[in-house]
């Protein structure tokens, strides 16, 4: 099928669906079953948010669940395919010429992928190429124990790097979140993702992404001008899946960047991002790890004020809560700091306009034997509507060139109580707390020198 017959037979099945979405509206009050399900087992998606805390860090516990056991469940369940997008791997101390304990688990969770293809399990894995971790043996061993492995070449192809972070299991789970497949990213770096088990329509889904990559890692693979239309999707933006979730009303998407990356109907990530951030009336928190209105890879620098203005304009014109919340570690470029202060200058109580911005240290206490941990590295923002977890920093570059991939998700509050709480009110929980932590710091605070390289 060409490109064009694949975009007429997606766009006519999504009028079709849209249509036969308004009829079911109009006659039934409650959700209707989703309408695109067709052929597959049925499926009781449950979504878990999950992080990783870095070690000696006193935080309070949250509604998310340890990252590292997640990973592991997900691990045993796979009964036929486990597929891993990561930027790159170092999931032994040795790769880095660290001798610490905390790289334990790192170490136990490579022994299990090994095991994987002797399970009949199947292993395939995309990377970035070229790769950060250069010493790294874990995917030459995954490869030697029946792993397929390619490496995307993103430098070439559009100028950046496969930053993406994910994994489909069986077609039917799914991981999507900030950490890599690093052992420093379970007992090191501070990270937040959702788990969603048994929930074959958006694993699918995001195996097409998995898939956009794995063609493109192929020997003297190209970018495709258009996408074949077996890689375009029906689920976004406007066409949310729409489901029940462990009894909760839910509606999902995922995003995809760069608009490269992006098959026909897949939301980019900065559209994704700027739809919910346009679509908060009460409160928008955002936890990143860094925050530039610029560009940061590509010289000169450029302005690139789109999600800036998304947040001003949600503060100033609808009057929402704004809170930004961004890391400060030993490699953070001060030059952030002043656009963070811009932000900051706006609040304004006695014209209502609320934008509040602090900075999250990790302390560095006696870890300073392990380089780059020790840091939040985590991407999310939570509106009163909707949840967004993603894989990108907040600058152009994670936009235009770079890979990556995000989900938008909204649950509506349960009927009765107890019940599970909306991911919305999860996730405004670990914010929250995050945001009360000791250590926060607010702009005109005293940062923490040693561990920041922010100096007040
Ligand atoms: C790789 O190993 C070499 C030799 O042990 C070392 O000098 C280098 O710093 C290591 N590189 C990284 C990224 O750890
Ligand atoms: C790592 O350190 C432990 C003790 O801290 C030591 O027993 C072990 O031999 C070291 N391993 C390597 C490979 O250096
Ligand atoms: C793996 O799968 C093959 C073919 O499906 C089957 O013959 C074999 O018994 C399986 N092995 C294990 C260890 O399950
Ligand atoms: C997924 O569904 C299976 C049954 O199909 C069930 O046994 C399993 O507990 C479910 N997993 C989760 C995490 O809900
Ligand atoms: C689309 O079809 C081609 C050709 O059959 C296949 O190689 C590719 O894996 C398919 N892609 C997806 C996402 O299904
Ligand atoms: C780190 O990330 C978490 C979750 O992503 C976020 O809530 C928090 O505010 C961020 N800051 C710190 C220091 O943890
Ligand atoms: C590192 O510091 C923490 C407290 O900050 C302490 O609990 C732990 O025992 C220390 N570890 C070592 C090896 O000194
Ligand atoms: C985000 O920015 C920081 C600082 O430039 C960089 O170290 C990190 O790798 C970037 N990407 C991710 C995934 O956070």
């Amino acid at each position: 099928m060409d490109a064009k017959t694949g975009r007429a037979e997606v766009l006519g099945t999504v009028v079709l669906l849209l249509g036969a979405l308004a009829v079911t509206y109009i006659l039934w009050p409650v959700p209707p079953p989703a309408p695109h399900g067709q052929g597959q087992q049925s499926d009781s998606c449950q979504l878990v948010l999950v992080e990783s805390i870095p070690q000696d860090l006193q935080v309070a516990s949250s509604p998310a669940q340890p990252l590292p056991q997640a990973w592991l469940q997900l691990l045993d369940a796979a009964r036929e395919s486990v597929h891993v997008a990561s930027f790159y791997w170092s999931l032994t101390g040795a790769d880095i010429g660290v001798n610490d304990s905390s790289s334990q688990q790192g170490e136990a969770l490579l022994q299990k992928l090994e095991q994987l293809p002797g399970r009949n399990v199947s292993l395939a894995v995309v990377t970035s190429e070229p790769t950060l971790a250069s010493n790294s043996t874990d995917l030459r061993l995954l490869v030697a124990h029946g792993a397929q492995v390619r490496q995307v070449p993103m430098r070439q192809l559009t100028g950046g790097v496969l930053h993406t972070k994910f994994w489909v299991v069986d077609q039917r789970h799914l991981y999507v979140g900030s950490a890599n497949m690093d052992w420093r990213s379970l007992t090191q770096v501070k990270e937040l993702g959702v788990v969603i088990y048994n929930c074959s329509q958006l694993a699918r889904d995001l195996e097409k992404t998995f898939q956009t990559y794995w063609v493109l890692g192929a020997p003297h693979a190209t970018l495709p001008k258009h996408w074949p239309g077996n890689y375009s999707t029906h689920i976004n933006r406007f066409h949310p899946l729409q489901d029940s979730f462990s009894g909760l009303p839910t509606t999902a998407y995922l995003s995809a960047s760069p608009p490269a990356l992006c098959p026909y109907g897949r939301t980019g990530d900065l559209d994704a991002l700027l739809a919910v951030m346009g679509g908060a009336r009460e409160f928008l928190y955002v936890s990143v790890m860094e925050y530039f209105p610029t560009t940061r890879f590509r010289h000169p620098t450029r302005y690139w004020p789109v999600l800036d203005s998304a947040l001003r304009e949600a503060a100033v014109s609808r009057g929402v809560h704004v809170r930004l919340l961004v890391s400060c570690w030993l490699n953070t470029d001060p030059r952030m700091f002043p656009f963070l202060r811009s932000l900051q200058a706006l609040s304004d109580p006695a014209a209502s306009i609320s934008v509040d911005v602090k900075v999250y240290i990790v302390p560095v206490g006696n870890h300073s034997n392990i380089p780059f941990g020790r840091v939040n590295h985590s991407k999310f923002m939570v509106t009163e509507r909707a949840a967004y977890i993603g894989t990108s920093n907040w600058s152009e570059d994670y936009f235009s060139s770079t890979a990556g991939v995000g989900l938008v998700v909204r649950q509506d509050p349960p009927h009765s109580s107890p019940g599970p709480a909306p991911v919305q009110e999860q996730l405004r929980q670990v914010f929250e707390r995050d945001w009360g932590s000791p250590y926060t710091v607010s702009l005109d605070g005293q940062a923490q020198g040693q561990d920041c390289a922010w100096q007040v």
